[in-house]
């Protein structure tokens, strides 16, 4: 699924080695959580895998494909193909309905607005929330919002999840509820990847990695 060599991301003219040679290589149906301090590059290195942002040096292919040479165009096509994102900040519309909010990514891509709305449904079901469709983010609780952000990020059908601190903002009910979902999710073949400065939460992913000082240190798999 992700494939990177050497992937480097310098900013400030070589000031700041945000990430540092990197090399990592993720299969499909996979979980796997990206640990270390606040600082470290997860976040860097989160919008590299999503094609958000562009290495400073290395090669990085998604589902075999390589992706230093493409265009802005086609990075973001590949992006909108195979990825699906789920920040800390939920970055629902308000006013919006749930159903709405969820069939947003489809929006963009010719989809009738019958079959946006089927597929948001089927994505907010997934996440539990089918009795909520016609809820505002304002008639929501934070978890629930957050769930919501993560059916707007599956009505695509991602083969990948990203999530950056995606229970960074909810209490810890709230977030051992999104970590069961994602437990489902990846029970059901979907590939994750979430990124986390909680270690102890990060032993519910099967795989683990550390990141420190922008590089990727050794790792410490399977201790669930
Ligand atoms: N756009 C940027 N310009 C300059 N420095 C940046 C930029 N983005 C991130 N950094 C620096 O890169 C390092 C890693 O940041 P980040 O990836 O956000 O870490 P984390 O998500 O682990 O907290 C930090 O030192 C941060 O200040
Ligand atoms: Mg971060």
């Amino acid at each position: 699924m992700i494939r990177m060599e050497n992937i480097c991301k310098i900013y400030d003219r070589g000031r700041v080695r945000a990430v540092d040679k990197v090399n990592v290589t993720i299969a499909p149906g996979t979980y796997t959580a990206i640990l270390g301090a606040s600082g470290s590059g997860k976040s860097t290195l989160m919008h590299l895998i999503g094609l958000l942002d562009r290495p400073t040096s290395g090669e990085y292919w998604l589902c075999g494909q390589p992706t230093s040479d493409l265009s802005a165009r086609n990075r973001a096509a590949l992006s909108r193909a195979h990825i699906g994102f789920v920040f800390q900040s939920f970055s629902l519309v308000p006013g919006m309905d749930a159903l709405e909010n969820a069939a947003l990514p489809l929006a963009f891509r010719g989809v009738s607005r019958e079959k946006r709305l089927d597929c948001a449904a089927d994505a907010l079901c997934m996440v539990g929330l089918g009795a909520r469709l016609h809820h505002t983010p304002e008639m929501l609780s934070g978890g629930q919002q957050q769930r919501v952000a993560i059916a707007r990020a599956l009505c695509t059908n991602p083969d990948l999840l990203l999530a950056d601190e995606p229970t960074g903002n909810l209490d810890p009910r709230a977030a051992r509820e999104i970590l069961d979902l994602f437990d489902r999710l990846h029970a059901d073949g979907r590939t994750i990847v979430w990124i986390t400065h909680d270690q102890q939460a990060a032993k519910r992913a099967e795989r683990r990695i550390l990141m420190h000082e922008g590089k990727l240190c050794p790792e410490q798999e399977n201790q669930r």
